[in-house]
């Protein structure tokens, strides 16, 4: 587990990550907050983990509960591999781009115009990470 605490990922900006994920991955998570306690947008790339194959479920996370889950239409990661993840956001939404250009709109449900901590957990190398 990673945990970046001085982000300042602001409305406007685009935060890019690009990493691999490990051989042999169940899973992992990019996760964006507020604090380091709450989960404005958790992006689980699941290769076999949860009862899920080949889904990236993202959520949030909001006093200690899980809230409604949204689902991506491709699984653009293999294991070993490198990805990119691209993500945006406004005051409503966050907009989340895969390598494979497919995207997820994910509601800002905490509705804040910056965040400042990113956790990275589970079977991943992280190789960069911009703000732009
Ligand atoms: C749960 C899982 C959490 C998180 C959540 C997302 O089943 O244990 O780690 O991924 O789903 O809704």
């Amino acid at each position: 587990m990673a945990t970046l605490k001085n982000m300042f990922f602001s409305v406007g900006q685009t935060l890019t990550i690009v990493g691999v994920a490990k051989p042999d991955a169940t899973n992992f998570e990019v996760n964006i907050g507020p604090n380091e306690q709450d989960i404005t947008l958790h992006i689980n790339p699941r290769f076999n983990a949860h009862g899920d194959e080949n889904a990236v479920v993202c959520n949030s996370y909001e006093g200690g509960t899980w809230c409604e889950e949204v689902r991506s239409e491709s699984f653009p990661f293999h294991q070993g591999e490198e990805f990119k993840i691209t993500i945006g956001f406004t005051p409503a939404e966050f907009v989340v781009t895969l390598s494979d250009g497919s995207t997820i709109n994910f509601p800002n449900r905490i509705g804040a115009e910056q965040y400042s901590v990113i956790r990275f957990d589970g079977e991943v190398c992280i190789r960069s990470i911009e703000v732009n």
